[in-house]
């Protein structure tokens, strides 16, 4: 079967409307048309959604020096506690008494399964695929992969079957999202050599499903221009011999996860929440760096005093901003988004690098100490290291830095895949 779909729709108009009304800032090129911006952020949330309502708890944690002596764990002489009913909107509080804290937005509580950015990332995808009568998913991961099992758990609940590809070899014992993959999902192990080549495999596994094959990508422009919240949900006057298998990206590191975060900065946005004139450091943990995108156009386009900082954890500065450019270019051509530039982000290294996916010693102990004090459970591949940098962060807000907002990205039933695998850390 033949991917359908192939074509790119001229969108030319847009650009050329959209580049005649905007204006050169340094190193950003933005709209200035406050108009322009309203009517992409009113056309991009008249959708409809995986999640009934963008609603997420905020938490505040305060942050102490210890006056004793103590041999400093790697978060430093700290302790932590949670103020979880923080005073929001008019009350948003000033620094007392020198105490420096950074709010933390628990999207990791959305969904037992499908939290932290996933929720998010898949908020506009899963209804994007059932509005265009998709019946099958298609979509790949590494063995303990947030993104397989939440494809897995969200395509169960709608009713679709979803294809999971996981790299390598199956574990002797499943547990944590392989686990989760296993039960939603129908899973098949893929050698390493062929994994590598992700599109081909993709293509080739869907095409072994009899059926029609469809990119998400090229679900995506329609999605824009036709995908309305009053559109009916017509998956259910499909043909029911009739198979439409959808192929979607590793991680859903595509435009179609944007919205979901963008709904995200609007809703943090309101007036009982953060306000839209109040400074804010957005900190939130980067893989593909999808996430902290979605967030900076989300704030860019709702004109907010906010900057996005995005703690990287799997690649280059300059990789970092080369999917940052791509991300921001393909929601240019889908919808005529009024601008085009690419430093919405502020990258930042982690406190201590490492290859993707690795554990350090005194790890382990920092998420203890954390969920001990907090009740927050992060994990070292990604959560922590927003964590330690919202947490230096927040010493800055005294000396007259903005608020420090992290965002909890989910992922930690991650925690009982690294128990396996790092076991001496455990
Ligand atoms: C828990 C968690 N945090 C952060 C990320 C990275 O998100 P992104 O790829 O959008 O940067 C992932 C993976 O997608 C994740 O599972």
């Amino acid at each position: 079967m033949k991917p359908i779909f192939q074509g790119k729709p001229p969108i030319s108009f847009f650009r050329h409307k959209f580049h005649s009304q905007c204006s050169s800032i340094n190193p950003q090129v933005v709209c200035n048309s406050t108009s322009s911006r309203e009517e992409f952020i009113t056309n991009i949330l008249d959708r409809r959604w995986t999640l009934t309502n963008p609603d997420t708890k905020v938490h505040q944690i305060n942050v102490s020096n210890l006056q004793t002596q103590h041999n400093p764990g790697l978060l430093g002489n700290v302790t932590f506690s949670n103020n979880s009913n923080p005073p929001l909107g008019e009350n948003l509080t000033e620094l007392h008494n020198n105490q420096s804290s950074f709010y933390i937005i628990r999207d990791d509580l959305l969904h037992p399964l499908v939290n932290g950015n996933k929720a998010r990332k898949l908020d506009a995808l899963l209804p994007l695929i059932e509005d265009h009568s998709g019946t099958d998913v298609v979509t790949c991961g590494g063995c303990q992969s947030a993104h397989t099992a939440a494809i897995a758990v969200c395509c169960a609940e709608r009713g679709l079957k979803a294809h999971l590809l996981l790299r390598g070899e199956q574990p002797q014992i499943l547990t944590g999202y392989t686990l989760i993959s296993m039960l939603y999902g129908n899973v098949t192990y893929i050698p390493r050599s062929v994994y590598s080549n992700r599109e081909e495999m993709l293509l080739s596994h869907a095409d072994s499903i009899s059926g029609t094959v469809v990119r998400l990508d090229d679900l995506l422009t329609t999605s824009f221009t036709i995908h309305k919240s009053t559109k009916s949900n017509f998956h259910n006057t499909r043909p029911s011999n009739l198979k439409k298998i959808v192929i979607v990206n590793e991680g859903a590191g595509d435009a179609i996860a944007l919205p979901g975060l963008i709904r995200l900065v609007k809703y943090l946005s309101e007036d009982n929440k953060f306000g839209k004139n109040q400074p804010l450091k957005i900190v939130v943990d980067a893989g593909t760096g999808t996430t902290a995108v979605g967030l900076g156009i989300g704030a860019l386009c709702l004109g907010l005093p906010w900057e996005i900082t995005a703690v990287m954890l799997a690649d280059t500065i300059e990789g970092y901003r080369k999917q940052e450019q791509h991300l921001i270019s393909e929601l240019c051509r889908c919808s005529g988004l009024p601008l085009m530039h690419t430093r919405l982000v502020h990258w930042v290294q982690r406190p201590r690098p490492r290859k993707f996916g690795n554990v350090l010693k005194g790890e382990v102990e920092a998420c203890q100490q954390i969920a001990r004090e907090t009740g927050v459970l992060v994990d070292p591949v990604y959560t922590l290291a927003g964590w330690e940098v919202a947490s230096q962060l927040s010493q800055e807000e005294g000396k007259g830095g903005a608020k420090v907002v992290m965002i909890h990205t989910g992922g930690t039933l991650g925690m009982f895949g690294l128990a396996q695998r790092y076991k001496s850390y455990f």
